[in-house]
């Protein structure tokens, strides 16, 4: 009981960042950048909302999906750069759809797309009458980066992207894995103006240990694709793409190394968009759709990680 992808879309906010704009603000280059990340440039929004950005992400893969609000069962929403707590992104976008079908959100930061689809094949074995469902990562980063801080505030970008799922065959298998902890990544909440509360709280905004958080990365892509290949009786020759998180460059092309898989099998826009954490899967999905590249029946492995720790892996038949 799973599922086909039957349409996705993506939003980006028209605002364009440069590493020259940041190396204004912040002591660094477009050359540290570039070589030790692979981002050029990212998409900061001005006035957008992350419900908003989700909002033109669904209604871009609704329309390419040629499915109406009404049609949908269901709406799984990821982000962790939301205006409000509750109401949740899902439920934001659920109106501004014009839906009324169940919506609610689910977290696991730049690996919630793996976890949005897992959801969504759940509800499907569990639900027999329903037929398509929504799932939308959504970010507007920039509003919880320390733009003090260089070794965060030029990595990340905001954006959207989205996909329509229809009851069908093709999501073949999934890996997900949590090693629970704030140490190595955390985005803290406010914490209040309790007069009884006597706990300490970091500022609220991205705190990450960029080194740790790398090897995990690395050793986590690696694991997760080699065991949905060797799950499934595959080798990197029956994989028409791998679509990972695009977290770093430098990553993607380590785990390559590690896999013996050419790094030209990874599907890469990291240098236009930053990662745009639980959104970076799904544009990087959609830009790969559009691109004419992937041809229905191929068989293609997205995988993720980030806070949580988390990471997560699925193949799907295209
Ligand atoms: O999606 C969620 C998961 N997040 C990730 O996957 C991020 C994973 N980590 C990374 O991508 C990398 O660790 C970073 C991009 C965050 C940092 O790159 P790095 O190669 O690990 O750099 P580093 O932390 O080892 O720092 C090397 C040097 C330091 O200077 P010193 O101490 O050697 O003088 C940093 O202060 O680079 C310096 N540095 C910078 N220099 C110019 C750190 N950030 C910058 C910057 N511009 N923006």
């Amino acid at each position: 009981m799973s599922f086909c992808i039957i349409g996705t879309g993506m939003y980006v906010p028209p605002k364009i960042v440069t590493n020259d704009d940041l190396a204004q603000i912040v002591d660094t280059s477009d050359e540290w950048i570039s070589k030790r990340v692979g981002v050029k440039e990212r998409r900061f929004a001005v006035k957008e909302f992350a419900s908003e950005l989700g909002l033109k992400a669904a209604e871009a893969a609704l329309q390419d999906a040629n499915v109406k609000a009404e049609e949908l069962d269901a709406i799984f929403v990821a982000t962790i750069s939301g205006e409000t707590s509750s109401p949740s992104m899902a439920c934001m976008i659920q109106k501004g759809l014009g839906a009324s079908c169940m919506a609610m959100d689910v977290s696991a930061a730049c690996s919630a797309f793996l976890f949005l689809l897992e959801t969504a094949a759940a509800f499907f074995a569990l639900h027999p009458e329903f037929q398509k469902i929504l799932v939308v990562g959504t970010e507007r980063m920039s509003g919880i980066l320390d733009f003090n801080d260089r070794s965060t505030c030029v990595i990340f970008g905001d954006g959207a992207g989205a996909a329509v799922l229809e009851r069908g065959e093709n999501y073949l298998d999934s890996v997900i894995t949590v090693k629970g902890g704030n140490d190595v990544i955390n985005i803290p909440h406010h914490p209040g103006n309790s007069p009884y509360f006597e706990g300490e709280q970091d500022t609220p905004c991205l705190h990450m240990q960029g080194q740790e958080t790398f090897k995990y990365a690395v050793n986590a892509m690696s694991q997760d694709v080699t065991t949905l290949l060797e799950r499934n009786h595959l080798t990197a020759d029956d994989i028409a793409w791998i679509v990972p998180h695009q977290a770093n460059k430098r990553i993607i092309d380590f785990a390559a190394k590690m896999l013996k898989i050419p790094k030209e099998k990874f599907f890469c826009n990291i240098e236009k968009y930053g990662n745009t954490s639980s959104a970076s899967v799904p544009i990087a999905l959609h830009e790969l759709a559009k691109s004419g590249m992937l041809k229905r029946g191929d068989k293609i492995i997205l995988c993720a990680f980030g806070g949580g720790l988390s990471n997560a892996a699925c193949l799907l038949k295209w």
